[in-house]
Order: structure tokens, then sequence, then C-alpha cells
């Protein structure tokens, strides 16, 4: 690790194909951050573990999204690229960040609150979950974290949470910040709202030809208008917007074709990609090798942090 760079963190959930909004959102800024920055890219399995509670579907959840980051461009020679649960110190940390932490503070994350106003019954582990976001965070000495905006408060709490420790115990955490970029914070799905999983809007990343075209002629798109909202929200991700508007005036009011090109546009981006995807399906062994070598590297750097951590809280006699 280049010493002279700063440290890049983030993470994605195994829980399910990610869509064009991870990729928009956070994942093309891992691609491009990568030769700058010393970098760990996490399958944050034990997060998932709220959500996903069949081990089958873990294991194989957890093994495409390695090939999802391979396939997108992430590179093991330049970055750690791991799986959260193969470092025992991150729910060691979580633990001891959850001791100084107060039930009114975890209170007020959205993601508790939105999970509480669906009626949900909610686990310890979804109201904790920023305990462990802020410990896969602060293990590895990070300056920055890329992220979409809806990870902006989970990055906030991580701040708070470091600066409390630092306070009560002396300084050991450095203060990250959040890499949010303004134009693609939220990416659109096809109904108009986020677009996530749990609500079934998404692009997947990875679609097939049949796939995008049902997806995109199901944009929703109302009548009020020549541009419709939804399509050209999506359609500026792939192409600029000079060139939209070209477009959008020239099929001013023709839905239909509009989608026809976004659908042209998507093909052509998500192809190239999805056949490289391929490619590293034939070889799991490989990927294998790669989350594990990850692990160990990310363990080295963690688990002298976790040492740190030990002796800051008084439980480290020997
Ligand atoms: P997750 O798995 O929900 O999402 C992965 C990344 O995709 C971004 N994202 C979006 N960005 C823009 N528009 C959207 N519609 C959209 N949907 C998702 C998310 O903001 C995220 O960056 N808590 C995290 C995982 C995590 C993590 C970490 C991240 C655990 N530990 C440490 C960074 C650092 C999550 O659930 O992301």
């Amino acid at each position: 690790m280049d010493k002279s760079q700063k440290t890049l963190l983030s993470g994605i959930q195994p829980s399910g194909r990610p869509h064009i909004g991870n990729y928009f959102g956070a994942m093309k800024q891992f691609v491009e951050m990568q030769s700058s920055h010393d970098c760990y890219f996490m399958i944050v399995d034990y997060h998932a573990l709220n959500t996903i509670q069949d081990a089958k579907v873990m294991r194989q959840n957890i093994l495409d999204l390695a090939i999802d980051y391979l396939a997108i461009g992430l590179d093991p020679k330049k970055s750690v690229i791991f799986k959260q649960s193969d470092v025992a110190a991150h729910t060691e940390l979580a633990w001891i960040f959850e001791t100084l932490t107060t039930m009114p503070y975890l209170s007020r994350a959205h993601a508790y609150k939105d999970s509480e106003a669906k009626n949900k019954e909610i686990s310890v582990g979804v109201f904790n979950y920023p305990m462990l976001m802020a410990a896969d965070i602060l293990l590895y000495n990070t300056d920055v974290v890329p992220v979409g905006a809806d990870q902006k408060q989970h990055v906030e709490i991580t701040r708070d949470t470091a600066e409390k420790f630092n306070r009560i115990y002396g300084d050991i955490f450095k203060l990250p910040e959040a890499h949010i970029l303004a134009n693609v914070a939220v990416i659109p799905g096809i109904d108009g709202r986020k677009m996530s999983k749990s609500y079934g809007n998404t692009i997947p990343l990875f679609s097939t030809d049949e796939e995008i075209e049902k997806a995109v002629m199901g944009i929703v798109t109302d009548s009020s208008g020549g541009v419709p909202k939804n399509v050209y929200e999506i359609h500026k991700l792939f192409r600029s917007e000079s060139d939209l508007m070209k477009l959008y005036e020239e099929k001013a009011g023709k839905y239909k074709d509009l989608k026809e090109a976004l659908i042209v546009d998507v093909k052509k981006f998500i192809g190239p990609m999805r056949d490289r995807r391929d490619e590293l399906t034939k070889d799991s062994d490989a990927v294998l090798k790669i989350l594990r070598d990850g692990g160990d590297r990310a363990r080295k750097v963690a688990d002298k942090k976790m040492d740190e951590v030990r002796e800051k809280v008084g439980v480290k006699l020997y």
C-alpha cells in the first residue's frame, strides 16, 4: 500500500443483483478512484444477514457480488477486495461501539425509522446496523467513503462514533469523509422513486437484453409535456445532456421512440460488461482465491487496529 495515498473504503450488501443505481451512485467511483487511492472494497455479508436468511442464497450472492466487482473493473492487484465476515474485528469493534452509543441516538437513523414506519418487526441487527458500518470504516484509517446519498447519515454516525471513542479513550480513529457526487447521489428507478431492490424498480447492472427492454418499456411516464422525466433522468446516465437535448427536442412527445433510443444506449453500455462477467463466471475458484487473499490482507490491517482498541479500553493485559 502506498503511504502517500489516501485510504478509500466502501461496501455493498450481497442482497441480490446490483442495479444501475448502485453502479452510477457508487461502483463507478470505486473503479475510477482505485488508481489514486489505497482501496478496500467489501462484500458486507454480515449486514446482509438482516435480509438474507438462506445459506444457499447467501453463498451464491457473495460469489456473484465478487464477480460483479471484478467485471466492473476492480483490480485485486490495486485494491483489497474482501468479505466482511473474513475479518472478525468488524463485529468485535461494533460491540465496543454499541457500549458507547445510546438507543435514542440510533433511533434517529433513517433506515431504522423507515422500518418502524412500515410497522415491521425490527431486528436488533437492523437497529445496530450503523455500528457495524462504523467499525467497517474506522478499522482501516479510512479517509474517504464513496457512496450514494442514502448512506450519508451512516457516514455521519461513523464520524460521531469515532469522535466519541476518541474523546473517552484517546485519539485513535481518523474521521472519514463521505464522497457523494451530486449528479448521481440518488439514481431514480423506473417508477421515479429512488432505485432500490426493495421497491422492485431497478434496471439490474448485468441485465440481459430482454430485461433491459422490459425495464425501459416499463418506465413510468406522465403525459404532461414533451419530455418524459423518468426516461430522461435515466438516459442522462448513458449520454451527455447536450446530445440528449437534441434527441429529446426532435422526438418531443414520442415516448416510445425515446424509450427505444434509451434501450439502445443501455444495451451498448451493459453488453461488454456482461460479457466480461460471463467470462469470470467460468472460473469461480479464481474468484474465491481473490476473496480469500483479500481477507488475509484486510485482516492484517484490521487486527492491528483492533489490538490498539483493546489496549485503549483496558482489556489487553498481555
Ligand atoms: P447498499 O448495498 O444498499 O448499496 C451499495 C451502494 O449503492 C448506493 N446506492 C445508490 N446510489 C445512488 N442512487 C441509488 N438509487 C442507489 N441505491 C444504492 C448506496 O448508497 C451504496 O453506496 N450500508 C451500505 C453498505 C456498507 C458500507 C459499509 C458502505 C456497509 N458497510 C462501509 C460504505 C462503507 C449499503 O447498504 O449499501
